[in-house]
């Protein structure tokens, strides 16, 4: 099995990144903010692959209680530190945990959001994760993922994530969960400082100098 990278790594500042990893935007991913302020998110929910966890930390700011699940315990402990300084520990709790394994929260979330983890981990662990999230849902639960599409990098890059294609992303998905939409979408990121990297064109930018990048939304939901 292959890892798409050493994510404590990234995140101690020791990867192939100079600096903060890219995906930290100090900010929840837009696509999902906007299903969260459209009132699609339930509580309590699971934040699979948190990271940093800004959207857990923003919906916990709103009323939500949220378990934000990653296997970097480096990123656990700046989400539990953050949520510690922002006030909201009473509703958060953060695990470093594999989520492809995890176990004691079965039936528990009402809401499963997956903010670009299903594209960092190897494709052989992506039924593995579903079924592990399913598990962890409660009936009628509502599981969302943004997703990198197939085309996002170039296609001579080497490594980086397992973007998908609609097409994959459904046959996986639906193994466990009954789909209700998938959607083009696009992810932001900050421009990474890789060496050698030149400045990216500037029609793939926000009007914050950040990286738009293809991707899939897909919204989805447990038999109840
Ligand atoms: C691209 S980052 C996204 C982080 C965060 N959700 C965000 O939107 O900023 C992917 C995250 O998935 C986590 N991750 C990768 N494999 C994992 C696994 N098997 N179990 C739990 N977390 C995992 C990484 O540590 C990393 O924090």
């Amino acid at each position: 099995m292959t890892d798409v990278m050493d994510w404590d790594s990234a995140y101690r500042g020791e990867g192939e990144f100079e600096g903060e990893p890219p995906w930290n935007i100090g900010e929840p991913q837009p696509e999902l903010a906007a299903l969260w302020r459209d009132g699609k998110f339930r509580s309590e929910v699971l934040d699979a692959g948190c990271g940093h966890a800004e959207l857990s930390l923003a919906l916990a700011a709103d009323g939500y209680t949220v378990t934000g699940v990653d296997l970097s315990p480096t990123a656990v402990a700046a989400a539990t530190a953050a949520s510690a300084e922002r006030g909201l520990s009473e509703r958060t709790s953060f695990v470093a945990a594999d989520i492809t394994t995890l176990t004691g929260f079965d039936g528990r979330f009402a809401t499963v959001v997956d903010s670009t983890l299903f594209h960092s981990l190897p494709v052989e662990s992506r039924d593995a994760y579903l079924q592990s999230v399913h598990r962890a849902a409660a009936p009628g639960a509502g599981y969302f993922v943004l997703v990198f599409a197939k085309g996002a990098f170039p296609a001579e890059m080497e490594g980086g994530p397992n973007e998908v294609t609609e097409l994959e992303l459904r046959e996986a998905v639906s193994r466990y969960w009954i789909i209700d939409d998938i959607r083009p979408a696009l992810i932001h990121t900050n421009v990474p400082k890789l060496p050698g990297m030149p400045p990216p064109p500037l029609d793939m930018l926000d009007d914050r100098g950040r990286l738009r990048m293809q991707a899939f939304l897909l919204q989805a939901h447990k038999e109840s």
